[in-house]
């Protein structure tokens, strides 16, 4: 087969490959107007409503809602990432996928040598001698193969080891500063970043090493752990930790287990547990939910249980079930963590508690119903209203059977609680689909609608009740931590400033922020504000709906779907043509 030379990866490639010959290959399909109709491979069905337009170079399912191009559909097809289904398609189709002539491409090859040189020599250091490093795994009751399988290492006390080692080599040190792997003290001298300490190799999907975590092996002021500073190939956002390791697992059980730390994954994979990844330290991201779709539909979080830990679970359960991930949390009963609790009680005991997870919903109400006490009239008044707002966003089926449960528990009636769910909001839209978000947007980046309503609610931290109810406005990473640091602050303190927000951010981002509220002036009208950027995010959301809605009628009208689907569309389109109506839109 000749080769061809593309010289700009994933474009060049889409451009000389034809959607319905990748797809026909595996899913059989017929001609259906100007379209192509088939069995929906990602769910079942026995009508076939998944269609693939030719003209268009894209698939659809109107049963399940699946849809992208080429390059989305092997990725989805063989739970593959971006450039995994690029070179799979490359190989097969004879097209040679060139990623390197795309700007930025040679330089990260670079970085990864580098990171993956650094992890061999961590390696050997724990592996070829007697070092503090490895006495200490074996005081935590690591066994031998475990530590292999994770590539654990070992950074020696000494201040210019691994800095010597690439020096050696003719390294710059320029490209070792950008990776964190050595420091510059003041005198201009360089160091290693990571001295006496075990190394954790970080390594993405693809096997490439990224990044790194340390841990402290005395006891010491020291930070217990350090990990590599953000860099091209390196960001924390994008990652689970072990995910290379545990990626078929995963895919197997049909469920991830996230917990918060390095030890946490790595020793109860020991255990037997393998479905099992850490979310770097960090409140879990759109793109790590994003990450964990690919291989299952079905996480179960596993923080801490303190109260970190359990306000981690909160938020990370409203940033995965955007993403159609079905989420349970849970807490260890016994120890401060996964790691102690498996070392004491054993993986069928890690089981049972994975089994009796609550879900989502059921979590989140346990937690709003913290610090009440039932048995009063007026506290059950206030768990009734958090929960209400709770239930409010959720399907009519989800509210009905939550809403009964609850009755029964509080000895109240449905009625009741159901007049609260709609007292306290706007009537429901369906659920927005999940937005597809631009994962090259810059780190610091807010819309105007974010800019508004953060100026808003440091003017007016009294307003800050409506962020809970309306947390999808963030859209932006950036927005979302900030939203989050926000909803921590009034929870533990129940009220903030600008600069209670800015020490939890990077010099940056502080300044992206002040930056982006400084130009607005509310004078007073902060609630104001606040309403007309929910009006208008609810608009948004819903104009998109509307566009979606109609586009799938058409292709659906093309490939002569049945008359059904076309109703429900029909329907879903009056439905929101009242919306936005309601809403002033029109
Ligand atoms: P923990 O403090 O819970 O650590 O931090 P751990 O995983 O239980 O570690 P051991 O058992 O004491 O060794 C959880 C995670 O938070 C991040 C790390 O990713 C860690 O695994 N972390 C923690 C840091 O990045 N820096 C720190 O100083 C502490
Ligand atoms: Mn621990």
């Amino acid at each position: 087969m000749a080769k061809i030379v593309s010289g700009n990866g994933a474009d060049d490639l889409k451009s000389q490959l034809n959607i319905v010959d990748v797809i026909g290959r595996v899913v059989p399909l017929k001609r259906a107007g100007s379209n192509y109709k088939g069995v929906c491979p990602f769910h079942s069905e026995k009508t076939p409503s998944f269609v693939v337009s030719d003209q268009k170079q894209i698939f659809t399912c109107f049963g399940c809602g699946a849809t992208g191009d080429v390059i989305e559909f092997t990725k989805r097809y063989y739970n593959l990432d971006f450039i995994e289904a690029c070179e799979k398609l490359g190989k097969e189709y004879g097209i040679e996928v060139d990623f390197s002539k795309s700007s930025g491409n040679k330089e990260r090859e670079e970085y990864y040598k580098i990171n993956r040189e650094a992890a061999a020599f961590f390696y050997k250091a724990f592996t070829e001698k007697a070092n503090p490093g490895y006495t200490y795994m074996k005081k935590r009751g690591l066994e031998d193969s475990i530590l292999k399988k994770f590539g654990i290492g070992y950074a020696d006390k000494e201040w210019d080891s691994l800095y010597k080692h690439f020096k050696a080599k003719g390294v710059g040190e320029k490209i070792l500063l950008e990776l964190g792997l050595i420091s510059q003290g003041k005198e201009g001298k360089y160091y290693d970043k990571f001295r006496n300490r075990v190394i954790f190799p970080i390594i993405n999907t693809s096997g490439k090493v990224i990044g790194f975590g340390g841990r402290r092996i005395d006891d010491n002021d020291n930070p217990k752990y350090l990990n590599s500073p953000e860099n091209m190939i390196f960001q924390k956002k994008n990652n689970l930790y072990a995910l290379n390791t545990t990626k078929q697992d995963i895919g197997k059980e049909g469920c991830a287990i996230i917990v918060e730390g390095y030890m946490d994954v790595i020793s109860l994979y020991q255990h037997g547990v393998k479905n099992v990844v850490a979310s770097l330290g960090t409140a879990l991201t759109d793109n790590q939910a994003k990450l964990i779709k690919r291989y299952t539909n079905t996480v179960n979080l596993c923080y801490d249980s303190d109260s970190a830990g359990i306000n981690a679970a909160l938020r990370g359960i409203d940033i995965l079930t955007p993403r159609g991930l079905k989420v349970k949390v849970f807490h260890v009963t016994d120890g401060k963590d996964p790691d102690e609790f498996a070392k004491a009680h054993g993986r069928d005991a890690f089981m049972k508690l994975v089994k009796a997870a609550p879900g989502a919903i059921q979590y989140k109400l346990d937690s709003a119903k913290k610090g009440f006490d039932l048995s009063k009239d007026e506290e059950k008044l206030d768990y009734i209203k958090k929960a209400a707002a709770i239930l409010r966003t959720l399907s009519p089926v989800e509210t009905d059977i939550y809403v009964r449960a609850l009755a029964e528990e509080l000895k109240v009636s449905e009625r009741a609680i159901f007049a609260e769910i709609s007292a306290g909001g706007e009537a429901k839209t369906a659920a927005p689909a999940p937005e597809r978000r631009d994962d090259t947007a810059a780190d610091t980046e807010l819309s105007s609608v974010e800019a508004n309503v953060i100026s808003a609610l440091l003017t007016n931290p009294d307003l800050t009740e409506v962020l809970f109810d309306n947390f999808g406005m963030m859209e932006n990473t950036f927005a979302k931590k900030i939203g989050n640091i926000i909803l921590e602050l009034f929870g533990t303190k129940g009220n903030y400033s600008i600069s209670d927000i800015n020490d939890r951010l990077d010099p940056d981002e502080s300044l992206a922020l002040e930056k982006a509220v400084s130009g607005i002036l509310l004078a007073g009208r902060e609630e104001e504000v606040l309403k007309e950027s929910i009006r208008k995010w609810k608009l948004d959301k819903l104009f998109e709906r509307e566009k979606s809605i109609v586009s799938r009628m058409d292709l659906a009208d093309e490939s002569g779907i049945d008359q059904d689907m076309m109703k429900t569309l029909t329907n879903d389109l009056i439905e929101v043509q009242k919306e936005i109506k309601k809403y002033g839109g029109r």
